[in-house]
Parts: structure tokens; sequence; C-alpha cells
């Protein structure tokens, strides 16, 4: 079944709610997260997505107390190599959003065997934002526009689209933000500008492939004009 929404990108949030509500610290919930995770990049190729991009750690994350943005690199961590086999077998291409440069060591190592490993797979596209901020990526951008004076004269919006993260990748179609919020916190605020917005009051623990579907479902009605008319 495909619904037409070749990139989705989401806000995995609601983690932290979700364990408090369980009598539990935050970083309970985080672990519930990935296996929300392991269920969304299973369910999203049978579902005619080609590109899954997932919001795991901002820019602002780092002000988390110390244990939990432990907690959160470790997850990282043992996600890529408890999955990489299973992810590499099924044809999913890793790749990273985000300035890997502030990560710590043993994060940078395991992300970059995940994405080496899997570069040449023709499957699933899954984009795992770290470190990443959707204005910061901007200005990372500007920055290497600034280094070459020459080009930037060049610079359009499809040229500038190339020196973002995303770079190759098509804008995501459909943006799902779990928790009941309604914010875009920064994540692919360029990539974003005619994305659909859906929103949730499911905790992103609690999102399985029935939430996805439903999700699509909503896409599917959207009646999208990018700015012209019917
Ligand atoms: C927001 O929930 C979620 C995060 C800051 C991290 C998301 C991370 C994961 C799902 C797991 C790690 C990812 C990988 C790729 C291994 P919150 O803590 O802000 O929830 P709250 O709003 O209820 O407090």
């Amino acid at each position: 079944m495909t619904y037409g929404a070749r990139h989705v990108a989401i806000i995995m949030d609601g983690n932290g709610r979700w364990a408090v509500s369980r009598g539990q610290p935050r970083p309970y919930g985080h672990r519930a997260g990935v296996e929300a995770l392991r269920r969304i990049v299973r369910a999203a190729p049978g579902l005619g997505i080609e590109y899954l991009s997932v919001y795991a750690f901002s820019t602002e994350n780092w002000k988390r107390p110390p244990e939990e943005v432990e907690t959160l690199m470790d997850l990282l961590v043992e996600y890529l190599r408890s999955e990489i086999e299973e992810l590499d077998r099924e044809q999913v291409k890793i790749i990273f959003l985000g300035d890997e440069r502030a990560m710590p060591p043993r994060c940078r190592r395991e992300m970059e065997s995940a994405s080496a490993r899997t570069a040449r797979n023709q499957g699933l596209v899954l984009a795992i934002a770290v470190n990443y901020g959707g204005r910061d990526e901007i200005v990372r951008a500007v920055r290497r526009i600034l280094e070459d004076p020459e080009t930037a004269a060049e610079i359009d919006e499809e040229t500038f689209g190339e020196l973002l993260d995303t770079a190759g990748m098509p804008d995501p179609d459909l943006v799902i933000r779990p928790s009941g919020e309604l914010r875009l916190s920064n994540f692919l605020l360029w990539q974003s500008a005619y994305a659909e917005i859906y929103a949730t009051p499911v905790l992103w623990p609690d999102f399985d492939e029935a939430e996805l579907r439903r999700a699509l479902e909503q896409f599917q009605l959207r009646d999208r004009r990018y700015g012209g008319h019917a």
C-alpha cells in the first residue's frame, strides 16, 4: 500500500511524559522510544515511504540533565549496533543530519560505520537527526557559501538546498508530531516549507504501524496546493 508520501519526517516526542506517567525515570521512556523507532522503520517501506527522517537529538537537547544526555547517546550507539545487520539486510541506507562534530567519539565511530556500511543500499533512506537544528543547518550552509564567495552569486533555492544536510533528498511530504504539541521545534525548517503537518496526542513510545497508517491516510485527504490555486 502506498499513500503518496515519499518522505516522512517524525519528531519523536513524548518519551518523558510516557515514562513519568508510569512512575519511571525519563530514560525509561527514551528506551521505549527506540522500540517505537524500530517498529516504524520496519513498517515504512511497506507503506511506500522512501525517506524517513527522525529527530533523535536537537541542538537544544544538550541543556537536559547530563544523565539524560548520556542515555540518549548510549541509545544511539546501542540502536546502531543492534540493528545494523537487519537494516543492512533490508537495504536501508542510514544517513545522519546535524553537526556531528560535537557528538561524542563513541557515537561518531558508530555513525560513520553505519553510514559507510549502508552507503550503497537501495532501499529506505533512514535519516537520523542528531545534534540537529534547522537554524544551525542553515547557518552552516551560509558559512560554506561565504568560504567560496565566487559561487555566492549563483545561489538559488535549489543550490542552497544542496548545501543542507538533506542534500539529494526530496523535501518532506509529511511531518508527524506525536504527543499533542503543535510546533516544528527547529526540525527541517527549510525543507518543510510545504510539508503537511500531522499532530496526534499519542506519545511516541505508543506510536506504531496503525498510527503511521492513520497519519498517511490523513495526508492522502489533504489538498496540496504549494501556494497555488486548486
Ligand atoms: C523527546 O521526548 C524525545 C527526545 C528528546 C529524544 C528522542 C529519542 C529517541 C526516541 C531515542 C533515541 C533515538 C535513537 C535513534 C536511538 P521528550 O523527552 O521531550 O518527552 P516529553 O516532551 O514528554 O518530556
